[in-house]
Parts: structure tokens; sequence; C-alpha cells
């Protein structure tokens, strides 16, 4: 907990605030003393978590959709922010069937608009990105994937998935290595499917 005390009056950009992983982790980091901006397209959901933790009036809010990457780009500059929590997606399988271009350009193009803001930041920052297990192929077996497996995806969600951890790869090792945002090494998150988002600080 003592470690935790880092993020005290940090600028923490999150975006998909408004979600079912989003909110819980901008209350955890307000609760935290961080200076939270949370950039969503919408609320999701009703009821919404969001909406019942009155978190709107909590912490700051811009509601856009991440594939505008003009305000992405103009968010990210002028909030000039310490981390990033990228998490804005479409995030379900079946929707992704039935909108297979909503997904991609949400997950794909719009995690690319991410890591182009991310390039385009002078000061330091630390930015995780989430994807999904299912952005890995599917090889029917028992253990958990790791991030050395193969990358695969038979649904439009996990392929989106898939496409931008190759985005996220590229812009890691062509643009932001050089930039020493490589403290990203030194953060290792954790997130479960349920209810827990925990940051382990190594
Ligand atoms: N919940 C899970 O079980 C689970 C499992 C694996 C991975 N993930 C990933 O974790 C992340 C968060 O998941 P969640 O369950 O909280 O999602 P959610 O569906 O509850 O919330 C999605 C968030 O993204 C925002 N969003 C969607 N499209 C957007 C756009 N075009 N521009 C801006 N904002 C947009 C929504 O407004 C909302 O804030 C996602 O990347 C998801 O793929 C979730």
């Amino acid at each position: 907990m003592r470690k935790l005390k880092i993020f005290k009056n940090k600028k923490i950009l999150i975006t998909g605030h408004t979600g079912f992983k989003g909110s819980w982790l901008s209350l955890w980091f307000k609760s935290l003393g961080a200076d939270v901006l949370g950039v969503s397209k919408d609320i999701p959901t009703y009821p919404s978590h969001f909406k019942l933790i009155n978190l709107e009036k909590k912490i700051k809010n811009k509601f856009f959709d991440i594939t505008n990457l003009r305000k992405l780009k103009k968010t990210f500059v002028n909030y000039k922010p310490d981390y990033v929590f990228h998490l804005a997606a479409q995030s379900l399988v079946k929707k992704s069937y039935r909108d297979p271009l909503l997904t991609y350009q949400t997950n794909t193009i719009g995690t690319m608009n991410v890591m182009e803001c991310l390039r385009s930041l002078k000061n330091d920052c630390i930015a995780i990105i989430i994807t999904s297990d299912k952005s890995y192929k599917n090889l029917e077996i028992r253990r958990g994937y790791r991030e050395d497996d193969i990358l695969g995806g038979i649904d439009p969600y996990s392929s989106s998935k898939a496409s931008a951890e190759l985005i996220i790869q590229t812009y890691f090792k062509s643009y932001l290595i050089k930039k020493k945002i490589s403290k990203l090494q030194s953060l290792e998150l954790e997130m479960s499917l349920g209810v827990e988002i925990g940051l382990k600080i190594v």
C-alpha cells in the first residue's frame, strides 16, 4: 500500500472510464489522490456503476469517440498525463459479429490513435494498454494464455484485439522505446475478468 502513494497528485488519463473496469479503476485512482481524466464515448449500460457512484462529479470527464484522432491528441497534449490506461473498447463478442466495422474501428484504429497520441507526447508517460486474453489463438488448453503465445482470433472482437496487439508492439518498438516509455516494465497490471483490478508495483 505504501508504494501506491506514488499516484498521489499524478495525472492519470483513463479511456473507457464509464465502463465496467474503467469506472472501478477511476474510483480507485481518485481514492489514491490522483488527478483523473476520463475519456469515453458514452455510458454503455443501465444501470451503470459510473452513474451509481456519481463518478462524473468526482473526476474530470470528456465524452467523445477515440476514433477522432484530432480530439484525442488535443486531450493528451493539453493534459500531459503521467499515466495512461487505455480501456475504451467495443468489448462484446456477440456485438462484434453484428458490427465488425465498429469493432475494428474502436478496438484496432482506436488503439492506434492512442499509440499515436503517446508518440506525440513531450512529457514522460507510463502507458498501460488493455487488450484481452481472447487476442491469443484458442489452443483449447487448460492453462491461461501468456504474452508470448501466438496471436489469433476467429471472431471480429478477438481479431480486433489481436490486431491491436501487433500495433502496440510496433509502436513500442519503433517509437516509444526510444522515448524511454519503457518504464512500462516497472509496472505490472493484473486485471482479472471479474470485478478486481489490481496494480502490482515491482
Ligand atoms: N470485462 C471483461 O470481462 C474483459 C475481459 C477481457 C478484456 N476486457 C477489456 O477490458 C477493457 C474494459 O472492458 P469493460 O468490460 O470495462 O468494457 P465496457 O464495455 O464496460 O466499457 C467500454 C468503455 O469503452 C468506451 N468506449 C467504447 N467505444 C468507444 C469509442 N469509440 N470511443 C471512446 N470510448 C469508447 C465506453 O464508453 C465505455 O466507457 C476493454 O478493452 C475490454 O476489451 C474486458
